[in-house]
């Protein structure tokens, strides 16, 4: 994202901006989208910095989004991710994502995304809204 994308989401009431931080400056960020009436929050950006990669940081940053995705009450989080981002993949289905769709030429570069989702309610409340008519 670009300075001034920074600025905006800052400020901006739809959107939460997490950063995580050691001694030695910021590590990583991601920030979350929910609008107004809808169920569903959105990882809009996630990054940590190349030499804190692998440390578990990216995990921590997408699980505290979920966190406040909770408070809001909302059910469900959803994200696009590069076909080709084979360790973003991995961080978001080991965190139980599951693909559901994909956008084509999606990026800027042309390259497609796979849509993402992942249900922030209970296994029981789940099941009975699926059993719902
Ligand atoms: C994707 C990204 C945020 C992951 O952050 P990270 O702090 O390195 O990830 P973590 O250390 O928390 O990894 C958690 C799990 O994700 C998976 N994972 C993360 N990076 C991976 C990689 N490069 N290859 C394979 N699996 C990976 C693993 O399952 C890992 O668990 P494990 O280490 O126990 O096997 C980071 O690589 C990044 O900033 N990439 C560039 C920006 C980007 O692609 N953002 C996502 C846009 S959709």
């Amino acid at each position: 994202m670009t300075l001034r994308q920074f600025r905006h989401h800052l400020g901006a009431p739809s959107s939460d901006l997490i950063v995580a931080a050691s001694a030695d400056g910021v590590l990583g960020y991601a920030l979350l989208f929910h609008r107004r009436g809808s169920q569903v929050a959105r990882v809009y950006s996630i990054a940590v910095a190349t030499a804190a990669r692998g440390q578990g940081v990216g995990d921590r940053l997408l699980q505290r989004l979920e966190t406040i995705a909770r408070t809001y009450g909302l059910s469900e989080v959803r994200l696009e991710v590069r076909k080709d981002n084979a360790g973003a993949l991995a961080l978001y289905e080991r965190r139980g994502y599951r693909r559901f769709g994909e956008r084509l030429g999606y990026y800027e570069d042309g390259a497609d995304a796979w849509r993402l989702s992942k249900s922030l309610l209970p296994r029981r409340r789940r099941r009975e809204r699926l059993a719902r008519p």
